[in-house]
């Protein structure tokens, strides 16, 4: 079997940070989520992995390579614009070939893993075997209705009046006919080719599309809110593992990791925290559900639930909280006396600030 994972896309929803970065490099536990997605594969034993990737490609490559660090050997997929979880299959043809694939969407965290659906699929090799999860708004997904015994019978993209709650997530199980399924359809009213739509010609053909609902925790990292809420479910299977340095004044409780070369320096540490690799902490109280990156700087701050991005540095700001910092920001107190905020920010940022 082989995979196929989508590293693609515009990214809208994850403005700002998607100017400067692909979304899948946004660091979940100070690792980014197409590495908690290439390893997810791995474990499934699979090692010949397509990636998908539009126009920051380079920056994907740079970060990963060609995957033998994560056990899996890459091969770079390029696609010119985002035209669709479908259009990503077809340009994929040559490198699918024949085989069976998964098809994994490059910002999907399922830290369980998929092992359970690889091998209810290899056991039964249907056409197609997608994976769903009920879900309060099923307005925003592919949804599925199921028959009693597990038979996809209808498949809707984002319907208005949706009639059921299972929500298809990230991760699709494939024979080669999904191919002539994807030559099939047209593009949607979004203009894009739908996955969805591909899976819907199969069942609409007599084809078996089978469906297994997923019970363990699995996050669409496409927002800033999700991307804060993985991390924190993340951190809460962390190992505590100190290798940076603490002085006698700071305090460690709970579940933290101090990475090599980090240093912590009168300050309060709450877990589950990361502190990144030759970052320094001083008077300050960090944690919980908080990641700072490497070669930070946080001072005379408190810091809970949050993303600070590698090269940050936070200085004098009394309380963040709930906040994603991106690479090299600076964040800080004023002049003494200065009762204005003074604020340098970029497109599409938000901020909010304590009246
Ligand atoms: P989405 O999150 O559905 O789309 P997007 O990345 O364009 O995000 P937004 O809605 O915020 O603009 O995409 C799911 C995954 O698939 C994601 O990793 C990007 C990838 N993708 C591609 O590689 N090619 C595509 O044509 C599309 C639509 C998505």
């Amino acid at each position: 079997m082989k995979a196929l994972v989508l590293s693609g896309g515009a990214g809208t929803r994850l403005r700002p940070f998607s100017y400067s970065m692909p979304k899948q490099l946004i660091p979940i536990a100070n690792k980014p989520v197409l590495e908690h997605v290439l390893e997810n594969i791995r474990d499934l034993d699979i090692t010949d992995v397509g990636v998908i990737v539009g126009d920051w490609g380079p920056e994907i490559r740079e970060v990963i390579g060609d995957g033998s660090r994560l056990g899996v050997r890459i091969t770079y997929i390029p696609q010119e614009k985002p035209l669709g979880l479908a259009h990503c299959v077809a340009i994929s043809r040559a490198f699918l070939g024949d085989d069976d694939f998964v098809l994994y969407l490059g910002d999907n965290m399922l830290p369980e893993g998929v092992a359970d659906v690889a091998e209810q699929f290899t056991k039964t090799r249907p056409d197609a075997h997608v994976v769903v999860q009920k879900v309060p708004d099923p307005q925003g997904f592919g949804v599925a209705e199921l028959g009693t015994d597990g038979r996809v019978e209808h498949l809707v993209e984002k319907p208005s009046r949706p009639r059921s709650d299972l929500a298809l997530i990230g991760v699709y199980f494939f024979t080669d006919r999904i191919h002539r399924a994807v030559a099939a359809i047209g593009s949607s009213a979004r203009g894009e080719l739908e996955i969805t739509d591909a899976i819907q010609w199969l069942v609409r053909h007599g084809h078996e599309v089978r469906a297994s609902e997923y019970t363990g925790y699995w996050k669409d990292t496409g927002r800033v809110e999700d991307v804060l809420e993985c991390n924190q479910q993340l951190l809460g299977c962390l190992t505590t593992d100190v290798r940076g340095d603490v002085d006698a004044l700071s305090r460690l409780s709970g579940r933290v990791v101090i990475e090599e070369g980090a240093r912590v320096l009168r300050s309060q540490v709450e877990g589950p925290v990361i502190i990144g690799a030759g970052t320094v902490v001083e008077d300050s109280r960090i944690g919980p559900g908080t990641t700072v990156g490497r070669h930070c700087v946080v001072r005379y701050t408190r810091l809970t639930y949050s993303i600070v991005m590698d090269g940050a540095c936070i200085t004098a700001v009394p309380g963040l909280r709930g906040s994603v910092i991106g690479r090299n920001a600076t964040v800080g107190a004023g002049r003494v006396g200065d009762a204005d905020h003074r604020l340098v920010v970029g497109d599409d940022t938000r901020i909010e600030v304590t009246a």
